[in-house]
């Protein structure tokens, strides 16, 4: 069994941040989305993965994430020159994959559930395609299927108007050989890409076997900001273990989970937990609030947040409101003048600079 992950794409959702970074690399309690997916697909025993890129990111996802030794995997690149459709992705990744049987995994989705128990209902049921579905409350966001009580399912349409059932596609699936047929067959659709879940209805029309697993537990598709903080807020709640690699001065207080990166200085602050601070942080005179995930080299003084995300070499400097429920990109700064508004709810790309004067 091999796997691959989709990494490419336009990311439009997350801008500004993703103008000049991976949609897939943002970090959810800094740990880079995509390396979840990674991690739960060693977990389920599959090692063999080929990572989509594009031209704009490629090179990015490539340095940060490695030929896989640090995983336990070995990762190949395999470039896809324009973000023309998940079924697109599957052929270009065709000569990686040749005949293996494989999991299709999007490089922005977040899942709890374990693999193995799909991987080996796959296999047991000898199926040309598994998909897995969650209930949710807004299905014209996402692919919906219609599936009969055995599991079998029998329709798929993509972002409907009005959806059948409310049940979304996840973005994990898994496939034998039979899709590259279903996908040579295939058209792009009404918005030019050419859709997996095409290429699946494909299969159904052709007497495959195709069905369906509902995943249990929680599953984020980190397509936009407040996305992004709820699986930030779900993987700190459920993942986090707490520990102090950094110096804490006496006038502070940690309390509940929180996790303190190498060389990172916390003076004068409160921390309630859950809490990921990285390493090289300088913290001063702060209340750092619950689900908050502050990534390396990032310096907060006077000031108070929570339920937000800062970006590598962040910085926040000197605000009175509370900055809650905000996203704040790599190397942004934001700095309070003396006449201050009420109220503040953020998202900040990489690189920008913001006075609140
Ligand atoms: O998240 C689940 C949903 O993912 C499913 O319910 C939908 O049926 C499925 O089409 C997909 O919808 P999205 O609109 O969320 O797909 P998105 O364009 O965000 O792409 C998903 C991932 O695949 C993302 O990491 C980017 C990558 N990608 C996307 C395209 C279109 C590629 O690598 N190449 C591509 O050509």
């Amino acid at each position: 069994m091999k796997a691959i992950i989709l990494s490419g794409g336009k990311g439009t959702r997350l801008r500004p941040l993703t103008y000049t970074g991976a949609k897939q690399l943002v970090p959810v309690a800094n740990k880079p989305i995509l390396w979840y997916g990674i991690e739960d697909l060693v977990k389920a025993g599959i090692t063999d993965i080929g990572i989509i890129i594009s031209p704009e990111t490629g090179a990015e996802v490539q340095a940060k994430t490695g030929d896989g030794e640090r995983f336990g995997a070995h990762i190949s690149y395999i470039l896809q020159e324009k973000p023309a459709g998940l079924a697109h992705a599957v052929k270009v990744a065709q000569p990686f994959l040749g005949d293996a049987p494989f999991v299709m995994y999007l490089g922005d989705n977040l899942v709890q559930s374990d693999l193995n128990i799909f991987l080996d209902e796959f296999k047991t049921k000898q199926l040309d395609a598994l998909t897995l579905l969650c209930n949710v409350p807004n299905p014209t966001a996402f692919g919906v299927a219609e599936v009969d009580q055995s599991g079998r399912v029998l329709r798929l349409v993509e972002k409907p108007k009005i959806p059948r059932s409310n049940l979304a596609l996840v973005g994990i699936y898994l496939f034998n050989n039979s899709i590259h047929e279903a996908i040579a067959n295939i058209q792009p659709s009404a918005r030019g890409e050419l859709e997996i879940t095409d290429a699946i209805q494909y299969l159904i029309n052709h007497g495959n076997q195709v069905e369906a697993r509902q995943i249990q537990g929680w599953w984020l598709d980190t397509g936009k900001k407040d996305d992004l903080l709820e699986a930030n807020r779900v993987i700190l709640d459920t993942c986090l273990v707490a520990a102090n690699h950094g110096e804490v001065d006496n006038q502070s207080q940690i309390i509940g989970r929180v996790r303190i990166g190498e060389r990172s200085k916390i003076k004068n602050c409160t921390i309630r937990g859950p809490v990921v601070i990285g390493e090289d942080c300088d913290i001063e005179n702060c209340f750092i609030g619950p689900y908050s995930s502050i990534a390396d080299q990032v310096v907060i003084l006077n000031a108070d947040l929570e339920h937000s995300v800062l970006l590598q070499g962040a910085k926040v400097l000197n605000i009175q409101q509370r900055i809650v429920d905000s996203l704040i990109g790599q190397r942004a700064q934001i700095k309070e003048a003396p006449q201050r508004p009420r109220a503040v709810r953020l998202m900040i790309g990489d690189d920008s600079q913001v006075e609140l004067a």
